[in-house]
């Protein structure tokens, strides 16, 4: 029996966590504690929001309080934090939430782990804190982070780190890779341009589309963690990656062939202020403990494609909501100053 706190598990890849331990372990209880924030949304648990073993409370990892009520109430002993503010370009425009949630929010749920002594504290971390590199980065490399979100991140890391040592809280700590799947909200490239693509609307390419990241499917991240969790050693970090590194002009061009949409739908618009150019993981670590990807990058953004093509309902809903003000700010200049571009 584990009794796990999934924080922002009402995200992107949490949604995919809590769904994922609930189908593998019979015997585990999952409780989602999330803010419900723009990027949170129940649609993405409706699945198992039937299942005795799930619960759901909503919460803010920075309210001390919130988070000692839900762990007592519900006898947790292990947290997996994946609540953040993780969009890259919402921290350009304001960094102010993505400290308070990914740096005071992870010294609260740490603070909370120690006092009530629990078993584990994973932290979901990303590949954005060794900054831009040249080689796959490996787990001793220094942390370079380069965006507001990338700081706020690399600090959280090094809080965790910090309560291992001074503290003795058992942590560990992943560093995902660009990950895709259904229910990631489309301000992120791939759903943004799929979901764009599928309404024929433009699809906004930074710069020279030559930046490089490594894509990982949801379900390979999701089972990286569980992997981690019951082998991984206490007070490490380990690098979970696709193998998959793919420059933007490809994954445009692979979007637009699988759903037989003509070029010209991509223009190419003003870049990301400070745009990291490449982002790599060295996987030995993980290998180790017998985990590798399973999804190539044609099965991973196939599956991902096809799943919003399925699923107009989830993603047209989100798209008329909050979501168009964002749009606006962030691509309204842009697109009405952008060029075609031949991909
Ligand atoms: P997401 O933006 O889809 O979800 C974040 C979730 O956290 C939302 O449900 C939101 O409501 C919740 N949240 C935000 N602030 C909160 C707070 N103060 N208290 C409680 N809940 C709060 O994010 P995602 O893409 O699923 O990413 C999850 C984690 O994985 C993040 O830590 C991110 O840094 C990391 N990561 C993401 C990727 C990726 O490609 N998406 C890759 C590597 C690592
Ligand atoms: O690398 C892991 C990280 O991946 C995670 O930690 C972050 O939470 C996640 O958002 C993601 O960050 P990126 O900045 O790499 O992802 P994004 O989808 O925003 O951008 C991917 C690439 O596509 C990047 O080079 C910028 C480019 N891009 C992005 C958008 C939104 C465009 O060309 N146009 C766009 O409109």
């Amino acid at each position: 029996m584990k009794n796990l706190l999934v924080t922002g598990g009402a995200g992107f890849i949490g949604s995919n966590f809590a769904r994922y331990m609930l189908q593998k372990y019979p015997q585990y209880q999952i409780v989602v504690f999330d803010l419900l924030t723009y990027a949170g949304n129940l649609d993405n648990l409706r699945a198992v929001a039937d299942d005795a073993r799930y619960t759901f409370v909503q919460g803010d990892i920075c309210d001390a309080a919130a988070v000692r009520a839900a762990l007592r109430k519900y006898r947790i002993d292990t947290i997996v934090n994946f609540a953040a503010e993780s969009h890259v370009d919402r921290s350009i425009l304001d960094a102010d939430a993505f400290l308070r949630t990914n740096v005071m929010g992870t010294f609260t749920l740490l603070q909370a782990a120690k006092e009530l002594g629990l078993e584990r504290y994973h932290q979901i971390s990303t590949d954005e804190v060794y900054g831009w590199v040249d080689k796959p980065a490996v787990e001793d490399d220094p942390l370079i982070p380069r965006s507001p979100y990338a700081a706020s991140k690399a600090s959280g890391d090094l809080m965790v780190n910090a309560y291992y040592v001074t503290h003795g809280v058992p942590t560990t700590i992943t560093r995902g890779s660009n990950t895709i799947g259904p229910y990631q909200y489309p301000e992120k490239v791939v759903p943004l341009f799929v979901t764009n693509a599928l309404e024929n609307k433009p699809l906004p390419l930074y710069g020279d589309g030559k930046q490089v990241r490594d894509w990982l499917y949801v379900t390979d991240h999701c089972e990286a963690v569980d992997v981690v969790l019951h082998h991984g050693k206490i007070g490490e970090a380990y690098n979970v990656g696709g193998e998959n590194e793919r420059e933007n002009v490809e994954v445009v061009k692979m979007i637009l062939d699988t759903l037989d949409k003509a070029p010209d739908l991509v223009r190419r618009v003003a870049d990301r202020s400070g745009h990291d150019r490449r982002y790599a993981l060295d996987l030995t670590k993980m290998r180790a403990l017998g985990w590798q990807p399973r999804h190539s990058f044609e099965q991973a953004l196939t599956e991902t494609i096809r799943w919003y093509e399925n699923n107009a309902w989830w993603w047209q809903k989100i798209k008329s909501g909050e979501y168009r003000e964002y749009y606006e700010k962030q691509y309204g200049e842009r697109l009405r100053t952008s060029e075609a571009v031949t991909v």
